[in-house]
């Protein structure tokens, strides 16, 4: 069973220094924008897992010419809307929501149908949610099943001023109508809930006329078509969503020091550090650096002793998305019930993840008292696990892998999680790290 991870004793104390693989949402975003530019772009660091392949793959299936190098990746945009493609073209998002959300926005210009389809898990997930937006272009949808992939994008002709409110704090949602509004010949407005805001950094960067109102709670945000996009090169950064299993790894491992260099710490993306800090996680920022509108620095984590229960604000919520389950398990060894809330989102993800959660922590022995759209945990600081604890049949979902795997290394117990090759669609490294950390475990 070649895709089976048995862990059976916990990390020996480290004081180490990694750097973890490029961002994935920065990866995505820069695959996409640079086939719409004109010239050759060039990426360093680009993440190169399954998910950034299909985006690579995807626009090579759109006409676009991509040549990956060793040390970089070139690509050579076509300009805006400048895809070109054979009759009955079918793309493959693979797993990633991403991919499949942002690329329709790049479509709604195709004068013949594409076919959009995914994998298992994301064949599961709602595209509703993009296809109610970009239908007010004039695009139309076909599906097989209501609002899941498969589905057929069919482009418009005539475009008209397009106003949108984003209401759930989705990015992929946002970046989907900012890559429609290229190809639109009207100003698109959008209100959006907080999230990550990398999309309107580039667009920034790449001088395409966007104006941004920022509130407290909203962004609001005009867009108008750019002529063109000039080619530009990007040095990816580290991504802060595979750097939070280290970061927790270390919390929770005594005597123990870890630096992970370079990575993004825009404040869209750090609800994690603020969760984990208030927490009594010792994490500090160095070496601060900003780049094209990106905040980058060294994140310095120590092990932390008396780790306290948390009530999360969900105004942090939208800035932690991806690391929920990776905080459940801090939760998991923090003194007293921590409390999260509104975070029904956990359940749309590769897998429901705010169930799946809950369910490894009550393997593991903890209590935890599960709604809809909420979780608290009972925390044991003192948790020894002495049994077998078995992690399959969870749609191969890449965090849930991760985060077993550090719950594995730092509680102790014998594990047998399944599905390692899940790893790939974002932090192919992520096994590679821990035998640098450790040389003994695993
Ligand atoms: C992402 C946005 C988030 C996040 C996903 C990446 C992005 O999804 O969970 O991993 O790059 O825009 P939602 O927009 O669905 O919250």
């Amino acid at each position: 069973m070649k895709s089976l991870l048995k862990v059976n004793k916990k990390i020996n104390s480290f004081n180490q220094e990694i750097k973890v693989d490029g961002d994935k949402s920065l990866s995505i975003r820069w695959v996409l924008l640079a086939s719409q530019t004109i010239g050759r772009c060039r990426a360093y660091n680009l993440l190169m897992s399954e998910d950034v392949f299909a985006a690579i793959d995807t626009i090579k299936e759109l006409g676009i010419k991509v040549k990956i190098y060793k040390d970089y990746c070139d690509i050579f945009g076509n300009g805006i809307n400048g895809f070109k493609y054979k009759k009955n073209l079918t793309i493959n998002a693979k797993n990633s929501g991403t991919l499949g959300r942002l690329i329709l926005g790049l479509l709604i210009k195709s004068p013949q149908k594409i076919k959009l389809i995914g994998d298992k898990s994301l064949s599961k997930r709602d595209f509703s949610r993009v296809t109610i937006p970009l239908k007010k272009f004039g695009v139309k949808f076909f599906y097989k099943k209501k609002n899941k992939l498969p589905l057929s994008i069919l482009g418009s002709k005539s475009f008209k001023d397009v106003k949108y409110f984003e209401n759930r704090g989705s990015a992929q949602c946002k970046s989907s109508v900012m890559l429609a509004a290229l190809n639109s010949s009207g100003t698109t407005s959008i209100k959006a809930k907080k999230s990550r805001n990398h999309s309107e950094l580039i667009f920034k960067y790449l001088k395409i006329p966007i104006k941004i109102k920022e509130t407290k709670k909203f962004d609001f945000i005009d867009i108008k078509q750019p002529k063109k996009i000039k080619a530009f090169d990007y040095k990816i950064p580290g991504d802060i969503s595979s750097s939070a299993f280290f970061i927790v790894l270390t919390i929770l491992t005594t005597n123990s020091k870890l630096l992970i260099k370079n990575v993004n710490i825009n404040s869209s993306r750090i609800g994690v550090i603020s969760i984990l800090k208030k927490m009594g996680a010792k994490i500090s920022l160095k070496n601060k650096k900003n780049y094209r509108g990106e905040k980058i620095s060294d994140i310095l984590i120590k092990s932390s002793q008396n780790l306290k229960a948390i009530n999360c604000p969900p105004e942090l919520n939208s800035s932690a998305i991806d690391e929920f389950l990776i905080i459940f398990l801090m939760a998991a060894r923090a003194k007293g019930i921590s409390h999260f809330r509104n975070v029904s989102e956990l359940n749309q993800k590769e897998s429901p993840r705010l169930d799946l959660g809950s369910k490894i922590l009550n393997m593991m022995g903890i209590k935890t008292e599960l709604t809809k759209d909420s979780i608290k945990i009972h925390g044991q600081p003192n948790l020894k696990i002495t049994k077998l604890i078995i992690i399959k049949d969870y749609l191969k979902d890449h965090r849930i892998f991760m985060m077993s795997t550090i719950a594995a290394l730092t509680c102790g117990g014998k594990w047998e999680i399944h599905d390692k090759d899940s790893i790939n669609t974002s932090f192919p490294s992520f096994l590679k790290i821990i035998r640098k950390i450790d040389n003994k475990s695993l």
